[in-house]
C-alpha cells in the first residue's frame, strides 16, 4: 500500500510538469461552457473533457489529471475509458471526492466542505475506473474579520479526515485549502490567513497521522483579493507565497502544486514562474491550474468540433509555458509563439 502511494507520488511529482484540474463540478462546468456559447449536457461535457486528455503530446508537462466523477465513468469515441486515455499518455487519472461547499451552522459568512459520508467505499469503485490520487478542496472566504477559527479548525478537520481515508485505501490525497482571492483585501491580509489556513491544516494532519511524504499540496498563491487597489507583481507574490510556505509546510511534503483561483492564464504563469526562480526550496512547487489552463481552450473550442485541433493546441501550449515556469524559465515573449 505504502509503495503504491509511493509509486503514484513520483508519476505525478516530476520536474516541469504540473497537473490539470479538470474537475468542475456539473454546475460549474455548466458556466464555464454558458460564456463560450455551449450548453452542458452529459454528451458535451464527455465532448470536451474527452478533448483535453487526447491532447497530443499532454503528458510531456502534464504527469495528473483531476477528473469530476461523471468523466471517471465515460469513454472516448473509439470506447477507451477517459482515464485509461489520460494513464496511455503517462497522466495519472486522478478524483475529486468532495460533494462541495455549504455555509457553516453558527459562523456567518463562512463555509464548510461536505463529503465524508462512505467515502472510503466510495474509493472501491473510483479505484477498479483507475483513479490513483483524489483532491478535497476547502475554501476560505477573506475580509478582515473572515475567516473564523471556528472555519480553520472545521475544514483542516475535514481535510485530515479526508487525506486519512486516502491513504488508507491506497490513494494520494491531494489537499487544497484554497484562502479566496475574491475580496477587496490587501496582500499582508492574504499572507496572514493562509499561514493561520495552513498553520490549522498541518496540525490537523499529525493528528490524522497522514504520511506527509503521500500527499500533495494545493495552496492558492499569496495575492491581494481582486478588489484591491494595489495590485502585486510577480516578485512581490513571489516573495510573499514562499515566506508563508516555508513557515507553514514541513520538508516532507513532495510537492505543492497551486491553483489558479481567478488568476489570468499569463499571471498564474507569470507568478508560479518567479516562484521557482527564488531559488531552492524544500519542496517541488508546481501548478495544478483549472482556469488558468483551459480559459484559453474553451474559447478556442466553442463546442465544434471542427475546434477540437485548435482547442488543444491552446491547451498544449499553456502546459508547455508552465511546465516552462516549474524550472523558472518562462518568459513573457513565449507567450507569441504557438
Ligand atoms: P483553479 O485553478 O481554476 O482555481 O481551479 C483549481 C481547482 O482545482 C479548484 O478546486
Amino acid at each position: 500500500m505504502s509503495s503504491d502511494l509511493q509509486a503514484t507520488v513520483e508519476a505525478m511529482v516530476r520536474p516541469g510538469r504540473g497537473l490539470l484540474a479538470a474537475d468542475e463540478s456539473t454546475p460549474t462546468i455548466a458556466k464555464r461552457f454558458k460564456a463560450v456559447g455551449v450548453e452542458s449536457t452529459e454528451a458535451s461535457r464527455r465532448a470536451y473533457r474527452s478533448l483535453l486528455v487526447a491532447t497530443p503530446g499532454l503528458g510531456e508537462h502534464i504527469s495528473g489529471v483531476i477528473l469530476f466523477e461523471e468523466t471517471l465513468g465515460q469513454k472516448a469515441d473509439d470506447g477507451t475509458p477517459l482515464a485509461q486515455v489520460a494513464a496511455s499518455q503517462g497522466i495519472v487519472p486522478g478524483i475529486k471526492v468532495d460533494a462541495g461547499k455549504i455555509a457553516l451552522a453558527h459562523a456567518p459568512g463562512d463555509e464548510i466542505t461536505q463529503g465524508l459520508d462512505g467515502l472510503a467505499k466510495r474509493f472501491e469503485v473510483y479505484k477498479a475506473q483507475g483513479a490513483r490520487f483524489a483532491k478535497w478542496r476547502a475554501v476560505y472566504n477573506v475580509s478582515a474579520t473572515l475567516p473564523s477559527w471556528l472555519a480553520m479548525q472545521a475544514n483542516a478537520e475535514s481535510l485530515a479526515r479526508y487525506a486519512a481515508i486516502c491513504q488508507e485505501q491506497g490513494i494520494v490525497p491531494i489537499v487544497e485549502p484554497e484562502v479566496l482571492m475574491d475580496g477587496d483585501n490587501d496582500i499582508a491580509r492574504c499572507a496572514q490567513v493562509t499561514e493561520s489556513v495552513l498553520g490549522e491544516v498541518f496540525h490537523a494532519l499529525r493528528r490524522h497521522g497522514v504520511v506527509l511524504e503521500h500527499m500533495i499540496l494545493k495552496p492558492n498563491m499569496v495575492v491581494p483579493g481582486k478588489g484591491c487597489a494595489k495590485q502585486a507583481a510577480p516578485g512581490e507574490v513571489a516573495q510573499a507565497t514562499l515566506a508563508v510556505l516555508r513557515r507553514c509546510v514541513p520538508a516532507a511534503v513532495p510537492g505543492i502544486f497551486f491553483l489558479s483561483g481567478g488568476q489570468s492564464p499569463q499571471e498564474a504563469t507569470a507568478n508560479l514562474d518567479a516562484i521557482n526562480r527564488a531559488g531552492a526550496q524544500p519542496w517541488v512547487l508546481s501548478f495544478s491550474y483549472g482556469r488558468a489552463l483551459q480559459e484559453t481552450v474553451l474559447q478556442a473550442w466553442q463546442g465544434k468540433a471542427a475546434n477540437i485541433g485548435a482547442a488543444q493546441a491552446a491547451l498544449a501550449k499553456r502546459a508547455r509555458l508552465n511546465g516552462a515556469a516549474c524550472l523558472g524559465r518562462y518568459d513573457a515573449a513565449m507567450e507569441a509563439g504557438a
